[in-house]
């Protein structure tokens, strides 16, 4: 999780020398440590001593100066040897086709000579930062998978708030503390809880997640805890709780602030006394479970109304960890929406590398109500709106213009845009809490949600 600060290294293969020595002048000067190499052989032996960030191929040496064969035979190695490493390539003749198939062969981008020192240099900076984000990603999920047989997401970020609780869950992680871990709809609570509990000594053992409000009160009782068969007219056989399921383990309960309150009473007491009782049964049983817990809701308000225990408060919050929404963090926005291009272009198999600048604005100027998942699913949509050759994402794929514009003027929108604007205000004002939110524009909680999901704000 340490920042990237080793120089970036970029090797640039050509047999004219002078193009090599405009490129070492214009890279140096950027601060890119420059390796040039003459030959497709020099290059590749330059790769396998070093690890280089970036190379940029010319397609066409000496031995045959028209095909590309060359090129794209040291592409093709190239690929072999570091899949990873990306690839730009320089044509100089006629050069769609050649690019064209440099790009299927697994090139990013392509340069044509002669190149515009303004445009080229974006081109690198962008591969470079794709390059270094995914590494970032890969070591966290190797570190992960040592760890862990599951796939842990990722915690991307680099803003203070973001070093802190990947400080916080480092530290405590190990501990057996009770985590709660608040913040609006789509910050990251479930990559908070994975991370958890896979950096815990539990590790091994299971993560069980319940989800408190989602159940009616009897159901979530036995989702709890277990039944013994004939403990109510459905239960035909002995079931499991999630508590037991989670022995030895990490339960997670979310939306915790939904639980019914004489719920909340029967966790209180299991919580105090590590003993359960599964529903319609009067034997005890005993487990070792840490419990982690998250809400987007106000507790300290649910408590004044009543809706929360305050003792089951204090058994959850041993240790606080809080998610700032993303318009708190603008930080985040940009490695975070590089880390999901390179997510959904690898998925949708897109040679797209990066953001135009004005969809770089786009995405710093959006309020995202929704968060990091909203982040995800404009960058989803964005790449799959995209055409099968573009190189980058415009801010017309991202098409996020309709929040900005609906604040910009009242008269140029669409009743569903105002609409969207409205919800997503009113959701604001009450920290991202559905139920409250619904309450106030006066439809039910799954109305809310359906129109949530219409937008991409929630899942
Ligand atoms: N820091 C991050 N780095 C990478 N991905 C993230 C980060 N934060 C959130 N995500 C991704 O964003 C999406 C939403 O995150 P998550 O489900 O953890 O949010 P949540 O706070 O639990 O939301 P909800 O309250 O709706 O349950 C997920 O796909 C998650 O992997
Ligand atoms: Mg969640």
């Amino acid at each position: 999780m340490m920042p990237d600060t080793s120089p970036i290294r970029v090797l640039v293969a050509d047999d004219q020398v002078d193009i090599l020595d405009a490129f070492r002048l214009l890279l140096s000067d950027e601060g890119y440590d420059v390796t040039a190499a003459r030959s497709p052989g020099e290059a590749l032996e330059r790769l396998e001593a070093t690890d280089f960030d970036l190379a940029i191929l010319d397609l066409n040496y000496t031995r045959d100066t028209t095909s590309g064969q060359e090129g794209f035979d040291l592409m093709e190695r190239i690929r072999a040897a570091d899949p990873a490493l990306p690839v730009l390539v320089m044509t100089a003749w006629s050069s769609v086709p050649g690019a064209v198939e440099a790009m299927r062969r697994g090139a990013r981008d392509y340069i044509e000579k002669p190149w515009d020192d303004e445009r080229l240099l974006v081109t690198v900076r962008t591969q470079i930062d794709l390059r270094r984000a995914l590494r970032k990603s890969h070591r966290l999920q190797e570190a992960n998978a040592r760890l862990q047989r599951g796939a842990t997401p990722v915690f991307i970020g680099d803003s203070a708030a973001v070093r802190d609780v990947r400080q916080t869950i480092e530290r405590i992680a190990p501990s057996d503390a009770a985590v709660l871990i608040t913040g609006e709809h789509g910050t990251g609570k479930d990559v908070v809880a994975t991370w958890l509990h896979a950096l815990s000594e539990r590790r091994n053992r299971p993560l069980v997640t319940m989800n408190a409000g989602g159940l009616a009160e009897g159901i979530a009782e036995s989702e709890l805890f277990g039944h013994v068969k004939g403990a109510f007219t459905d239960a035909r056989f002995d079931r499991i709780g999630c508590f037991e399921l989670a022995d030895e383990g990490t339960l997670f309960l979310d939306e915790i602030a939904n639980m019914p309150v004489r719920l909340q009473a029967k966790l209180l007491r299991v919580l105090q006394t590590g003993e359960l009782q599964r529903v319609g049964s009067s034997r005890l049983r005993f487990v070792n479970v840490r419990v982690l817990s998250a809400t987007n809701a106000e507790l300290t308000a649910e408590i004044a109304g009543g809706r929360f225990r305050e003792d089951l408060l204090y058994r959850l919050n041993t240790v606080v960890i809080h998610l700032p929404p993303l318009r708190d963090r603008p930080e985040d926005i940009e490695p975070l929406a590089v880390h999901f291009l390179a997510h959904y272009a690898a998925r949708y198999r897109k040679p797209l590398g990066g953001f135009e600048p004005a969809a770089t604005a786009a995405l710093a100027s959006h309020r995202w109500p929704g968060n990091v998942r909203e982040l995800a699913h404009s960058v989803e949509r964005a790449v799959l709106m995209a055409d099968a050759t573009a190189t980058s994402i415009s801010a017309r794929h991202l098409g996020l213009q309709g929040t900005r514009g609906a604040e910009a003027g009242a008269e140029a929108i669409s009743l569903e845009d105002a609409e969207r604007v409205f919800i997503e205000k009113v959701l604001a004002r009450h920290g991202g809490d559905v139920r409250l939110a619904a309450q106030q524009l006066g439809m039910s909680r799954s109305a809310l949600y359906r129109r949530l999901q219409q937008y991409g704000v929630r899942e």
